[in-house]
């Protein structure tokens, strides 16, 4: 997979480095390019905003370096993959979709990834209605009903997110169908050793014996019981609306 990023402050994103995504990155399993958007200007200051035609408060970010940038990062990108690759274009935006595991699911099938952060008040809607006009798929993204900085903060978790998923990256492919939301729900209470433990206050904690039984469908319907019993109390609304009497 291909990951591009467009921001500002391309060191933000120097967290994409470490950890799952680095190893990913070495394994050769994630392409990951950040550029800085003020690369595509062409004035001293590297201007890459001016303020809001028809007045109000904050800054607008100009359409000219956000085309330039989408010229040249689709260029370099089809110069590598071939001249039919097409890039899915994220915006992190709190106006966007909501971004949940099943986005996550399908954008980790993707070839390639450009996340474009806006920053300020908003990117000029031309740059929209132009990646529309050129073919692009263009989607908007949002983490949650709260407003951050910029976009990328999003990126960052929605990249983690979403890498992980490529097929490679984690080691266990079984611990990621169980995890919490890979079905709707989420994930049942875990237990290690020692299977009694007396906490620092001095009371005795065990495990649920069934987890030591060795019956493995005993277990997993506990498990499952104890994942819906979960969901219900804290996140009811992944269950669905509530029934209606009558
Ligand atoms: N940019 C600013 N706020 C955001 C949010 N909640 N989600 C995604 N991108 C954002």
């Amino acid at each position: 997979m291909r990951i591009d990023v467009l921001t500002i402050f391309p060191e933000y994103l120097a967290p994409l480095e470490l950890s799952l995504l680095g190893k990913a990155r070495r394994q050769g399993l994630v392409d990951l390019h950040v550029h800085d958007l003020r690369d595509w200007t062409h004035d001293r200051h590297r201007t890459v905003d001016d303020s809001p035609l028809g007045g109000g408060a904050g800054m607008v970010m100009k359409p000219e370096p956000w085309a330039e940038a989408f010229a040249a990062v689709r260029a370099a990108g089809r110069a590598e993959m071939g001249e039919q690759a097409q890039p899915l274009v994220v915006f992190p935006n709190p106006a966007g979709a909501p971004f949940a595991q099943a986005t996550a699911q399908a954008w980790s099938e993707r070839e390639w990834i450009v996340f474009a952060c806006g920053r300020y008040e908003g990117i000029d809607e031309r740059v929209y209605e132009h990646l529309d006009a050129e073919g692009y798929e263009v989607a908007l993204a949002s983490l949650g009903d709260y407003v951050l900085n910029g976009g990328e903060v999003a990126v960052l978790a929605i990249t983690e997110a979403v890498v992980r998923l490529v097929p490679g990256v984690v080691g266990n492919a079984e611990s990621l169908r169980e995890e919490s939301h890979a079905e709707g729900l989420l994930e049942y209470p875990l237990y290690t050793r020692p299977a009694a433990w007396t906490d620092p206050a001095g009371t005795l904690r065990e495990v649920p014996p069934i987890l030591l039984s060795g019956d493995h469908a005993k277990i997993a319907a506990w498990r499952r019981e104890r994942s819906l019993e979960r969901t219900a109390e804290r996140r009811p609304d992944l269950l669905g609306p509530a029934p209606t009497e009558g």
